[in-house]
């Protein structure tokens, strides 16, 4: 008997409620709704609310890019809102269009390659650092190193010269707290606080004519305009730099973590990415946006790193319009839960999905559309950062893994740390030998 048209389509799903969050538990709990129910399963929360999770590579797409505009972010931002306030990152609607209008052209592939400069200064601090360790016989946390790697890069991006003259006057680096996850630590409003106060006063000193002259971010973000020719707030700019430091620096520092560690495994893939490296910029002045374009092999390493350790590896969204996905409706209201990390790894989307291979991300004719891949999500709220980031991690690469060899202290894997951002749950200490 054919069903009426009128009566609620539900995909398949547990009867009894089912807690759901950005932590480990909820990935066991997702992988077994994918077994138990397919690519497609709702559940009802304990608080009575409907979700979603959406594990089918076509309905993914769809939600992130065409249908985009019926669906918010999701539960599970809290601790983010708290230090973005209401930031690219976290804004919905007409002010996360407003913003995203303003900020994009800063992204623009000129005035990353502007910033290429910054990306040797921070690998050449880091040269000097492993070069020292390296002959004093001294191990390197390499997740610590990446980090900060990334923190500065960030930081000098974003203000030129005054992160040396009023950031690292600071003494230890105020920002570094972020890279922690510390939640119910309440010093962190504190730190906050602080940060802000920090922030404000540069900024003061820029629209004042003070502090660096140089090409930045801040200098772009302070010249943006909206359509009616209003600047940013004082309130505004402060989120979307707050924002912008967050976005920016755990996310690359996270996967160059897992590429040093999954190159140190990898032999056969550290030796072509030398020879690439070695053949494509042998000196810092080879190092051009082209040249590193042409790093084809190194892109290869990269995108499986991000396949396999995808940084933001569960999004969250709620409908605030009725819609459907495949043959079911989703009333407004329901949270949906997307995960980069559970689809990365669906065999029948790529087989063998734990190996790392770069190879899977050799250019084909064929078309990649089918094949789930978005550790930069899709669509109009796409990452800005991914040119910027690409081209920081292959700068990083290329100087430095032509120099030095990591053999890792201990060969046992590091586990998974599931919060907002996927790490490695355990720092990984690797031994530098120069080459
Ligand atoms: C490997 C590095 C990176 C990864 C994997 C990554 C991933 C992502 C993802 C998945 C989102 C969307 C999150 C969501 O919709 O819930 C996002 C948004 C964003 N990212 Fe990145 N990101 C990376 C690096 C960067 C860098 C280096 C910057 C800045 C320099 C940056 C700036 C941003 C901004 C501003 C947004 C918000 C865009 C919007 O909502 O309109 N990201 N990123």
């Amino acid at each position: 008997m054919t069903q009426p048209q009128t009566e609620f389509r539900r995909p398949p799903g547990p009867d009894q409620p089912v807690t759901l969050g950005i932590d480990p538990e909820t990935l066991a709990t997702l992988q077994g709704l994918q077994g138990d129910y397919g690519d497609m399963v709702s559940l009802t929360k304990p608080n009575g609310r409907l979700a979603y999770f959406v594990n089918d590579a076509h309905e993914v797409r769809r939600i992130l890019t065409r249908r985009h505009s019926k669906y918010h972010k999701g539960p599970g931002f809290e601790r983010v809102k708290m230090l973005l306030g209401n930031g690219l990152i976290v804004s919905d609607g007409d002010v996360w269009r407003r913003s995203r209008t303003m900020i994009q052209p800063a992204f623009s592939r000129q005035n990353v390659h502007r910033l290429m400069t910054v990306m040797v200064e921070c690998s050449d601090r880091r040269a000097v650092r492993w070069a020292e360790a390296a002959r004093n016989g001294e191990t390197l946390n390499i997740t610590e190193e990446t980090c900060d790697f990334a923190l500065e890069l960030i930081l000098i991006s974003i203000f030129g010269d005054d992160y040396e003259t009023r950031i690292v006057t600071q003494g230890d680096n105020p920002f570094a707290f972020l890279s922690r996850d510390s939640t119910r630590d309440l010093s962190v409003v504190m730190k906050v606080r602080h940060l802000r106060e920090l922030l404000t006063s540069i900024i003061e000193d820029r629209r004042a004519g003070r502090g660096s002259q140089h090409f930045d971010f801040l200098a772009m973000y302070l010249d943006a305009t909206d359509k009616q020719g209003n600047p940013f707030s004082d309130g505004e700019l402060l989120d979307e730099l707050m924002t912008l430091i967050v976005a920016g620096f755990e996310t690359s520092a996270n996967t160059l973590n897992w590429v040093w560690y999954l190159i140190a495994k990898h032999p056969e893939v550290e030796q072509k990415l030398i020879a690439e490296a070695e053949s494509i910029v042998p000196n810092v002045s080879a190092i051009t946006a082209e040249n590193l374009t042409a790093m084809q092999y190194t892109q290869q390493a990269l995108e499986e790193t991000l396949r396999l350790y995808p940084p933001v590896w569960l999004f969250t969204r709620r409908s605030h319009a009725e819609d459907e996905l495949d043959d079911y409706d989703v009333p407004t209201g329901t949270d949906i839960y997307l995960s980069p990390y559970i689809l990365h790894r669906t065999e029948h989307y790529w087989p063998d999905p734990d190996r790392f291979d770069p190879e899977r991300f050799a250019p084909t004719d064929t078309p990649k559309k089918d094949r789930p891949y978005f550790p930069f999500s899709l669509g109009p709220r796409r990452c800005l950062g991914e040119y910027f980031s690409f081209l920081e991690m292959k700068v990083h690469l290329g100087l430095l893994l032509p120099r030095f060899r990591m053999r890792l202290v201990d060969e046992t894997p590091p586990g998974l740390e599931l919060a907002i951002n996927l790490r490695s749950a355990r720092d990984i200490f690797v031994q530098p030998e120069e080459r």
